[in-house]
């Protein structure tokens, strides 16, 4: 299918979707998010992918949401249309999705990343939630995603301030995974999810909402959570074989089942 917004690709078992809008350093408006949710979609139901790679251009992963679009609204127009609630469903991607972050991540792009299950960062990523310069606040998920990866003295900072944060400090206050050499971030993303791509699908899913599970709920339930997915491993083919080709040294074949 041809997107105006998006390039989409696959790469053996995984996912590529590229936000393509170079005139707007990818801001996001509501072409992009009804594309992104038919992307995600398409991948979603099809069995041969196992993990989705979301990605921008080398100046900007995306510089937030599109604010030609936001500046005539008003609040009776954003409040009767619950304006941007529609990303919550692409936050909410069963499959892991990994944020490939070069150039800006900005306000809904930094909130878009922190909505993937992690961001490999270039070397050159700058993030920041800098809503406040513009008269409103992080409306995707920036106040409340932002602080649980970043605690609050950081986060009270760059949404305060609307201050960047560079790779190397976004990597130190545990936002991102990684930091790649910009030449190689696709080849790193691509990499990693090919590698999770690879491993039984009900345990990648399982660990997925397990971790994620970690940011909704106390420890006891948390924990709770994860030993009934842990057990319900055990009735998988896959706990079988992996367990079976680790004591019989050689590399297991998943069936995903
Ligand atoms: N929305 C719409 N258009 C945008 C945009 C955005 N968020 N960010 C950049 N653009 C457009 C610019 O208007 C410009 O278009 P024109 O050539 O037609 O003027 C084009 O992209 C290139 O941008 P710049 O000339 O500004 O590029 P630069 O390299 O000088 O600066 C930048 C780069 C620092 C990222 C700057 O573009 C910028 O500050 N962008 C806005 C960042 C921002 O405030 N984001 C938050 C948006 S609000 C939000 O996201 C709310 C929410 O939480 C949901």
């Amino acid at each position: 299918m041809a997107y105006e917004t998006l390039i989409v690709e696959t790469h053996g078992p995984v996912g590529l979707i590229r936000l393509n809008r170079p005139q707007a350093l990818n801001a996001l408006n509501s072409t992009v998010l009804a594309e992104l949710k038919l992307a995600y979609g398409a991948f979603h139901v099809d069995e041969a992918i196992g993990a989705i790679v979301l990605t921008g251009s080398e100046k900007a992963f995306a510089a937030g949401a599109d604010i030609k679009e936001m500046q005539p609204l008003d609040f009776a127009d954003v409040y009767k249309s619950d304006f941007i609630s529609g990303w919550d469903e692409i936050a909410k991607a069963r499959k892991p999705v990994i944020a490939a972050v070069s150039g800006f991540a900005l306000g809904g792009g930094c909130e878009l990343a922190m909505m993937c299950d992690f961001i490999i960062a270039a070397d050159t990523a700058k993030f920041g939630q800098p809503e406040i310069t513009l008269g409103i606040i992080p409306g995707m998920g920036g106040s409340q995603r932002l602080t649980r990866a970043v605690g609050k003295a950081k986060a009270m900072d760059l949404v305060l301030t609307g201050r960047m944060m560079d790779a190397a400090e976004a990597e130190r206050s545990g936002l991102v995974s990684r930091v790649v050499p910009a030449d190689k971030l696709i080849e790193e993303a691509l990499a990693a999810a090919a590698k999770i791509a690879s491993l039984s699908r009900p345990s990648v899913l399982m660990a997925k909402e397990a971790v994620s599970r970690a940011l909704e709920t106390s420890l006891e339930e948390g924990l709770r959570f994860e030993r009934r997915l842990f057990h319900s491993l055990f009735a998988t083919e896959d706990q079988k074989e992996g367990m079976a080709a680790f004591i019989e040294k050689r590399k297991p074949v998943f069936k995903n089942r």
